[in-house]
């Protein structure tokens, strides 16, 4: 018997693609940089299941283009806002992500950034490499105190909790916002509030929210109007979370003392953006969750999923389970 047809839209981890290799005969887009729009229309033509990344936009015209066997989507993240859910649900066709496996990694990668930037680290950094440094001093590079600090979670799903627990260490307050009740997690007794009192009360804020219509610059000028002058932004969720106009100008006028930010808007930030001149942001390209284990995790479960959909079982993690009503 034939193996289903599928597209791969980037070299993903060995785990994942052994798997596929197994079940089905794979496209595999070997470039570095993703298929164009008209290369992946070219590609998905006549596939069974398309495994994507984030930098895919999978929408109801991909879709079509696919056909009507296209049985499966499979994204490589945890995020899923690169595909139009309700076009894929409106064809019957099931579209996987890939939780949990990095919720440890992006939480480890979301506090590093809320100390870099805190305590100065990549600034100080370049200031060493650039043969500026003379001798100790006093009130050299100072940075603003973690312990005891509140830290304000944007969202209070996985990776939002993991902050919480690496908090605790640090002795720091935890606030969170999050518009859905949440079941917390053992040992965990942050504190709900609403959006303007995090704003207000947090010395740290991080993002932990998906890019929905309502998410979409959550954080704007009034945002930032309301922020504490040392308060430090860490968005490690996805950029347009963030409006980067506002952004810009809030840590230009020093309206607020730093940010950390894995995600940009857009993305890859151009290289002429004037957040690039900022001394008081760090700016990293979308790694959160690049930890080796957690890569591995994430390309077998994507391929898991790709797989179950492939068969026309239930796929193990499925973002639109009303596709099975
Ligand atoms: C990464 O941003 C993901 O959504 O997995």
């Amino acid at each position: 018997m034939s193996k289903p047809k599928v597209f791969v839209t980037r070299i993903i981890p060995e785990k994942g693609l052994d798997l596929i290799r197994e079940f089905c005969e794979m496209d595999l887009w070997q470039d570095e940089l993703p298929p164009t729009r008209d290369e992946l229309l070219k590609r998905v033509h006549g596939v069974d299941g398309l495994l994507c990344l984030l930098t895919d936009r999978v929408d109801g015209e991909v879709m079509d283009v696919a056909g009507k066997q296209l049985k499966v989507i499979s994204n490589h993240a945890v995020g899923f806002d690169n595909i139009d859910i309700p076009a894929a649900t409106a064809r019957g066709i099931p579209v996987g992500n890939t939780p949990d496996v990095l919720t440890d990694a992006t939480a480890d990668f979301a506090f590093a950034l809320l100390m870099a930037v805190g305590r100065r680290i990549p600034e100080a950094e370049r200031y060493v490499h650039a043969g500026k440094w003379k001798t100790w001093g006093p009130k050299l590079l100072l940075g603003v105190d973690i312990k005891g600090a509140t830290l304000g979670l944007i969202g209070f799903g996985r990776i939002g909790q993991a902050m919480a627990r690496r908090a605790a260490g640090f002795d720091m307050r935890v606030i969170y916002y999050d518009p859905k009740e949440v079941k917390l997690g053992q040992n965990l007794k942050p504190e709900r509030v609403d959006f303007e009192t995090l704003l207000k009360e947090s010395d740290f804020i991080s993002i932990h929210t998906p890019l929905t219509s309502d998410t979409r610059h959550l954080i704007d000028e009034l945002a930032f109007s309301k922020m504490k002058s040392n308060a430090v932004l860490i968005n490690t969720a996805r950029g347009p979370v963030v409006d980067s106009d506002a952004l810009y100008e809030a840590l230009k006028a020093k309206r607020i003392f730093g940010a950390g930010l894995d995600v940009t808007e857009p993305e890859p930030i151009p290289p002429n953006s004037p957040l690039l001149r900022l001394d008081n942001v760090v700016i990293v390209p979308h790694i959160a969750s690049a930890s080796i284990t957690s890569r591995d995790q994430m390309s077998l479960m994507a391929a898991q999923n790709l797989i179950a959909g492939l068969k026309g079982e239930r796929l193990p993690n499925c973002v639109n389970p009303q596709v099975y009503r």
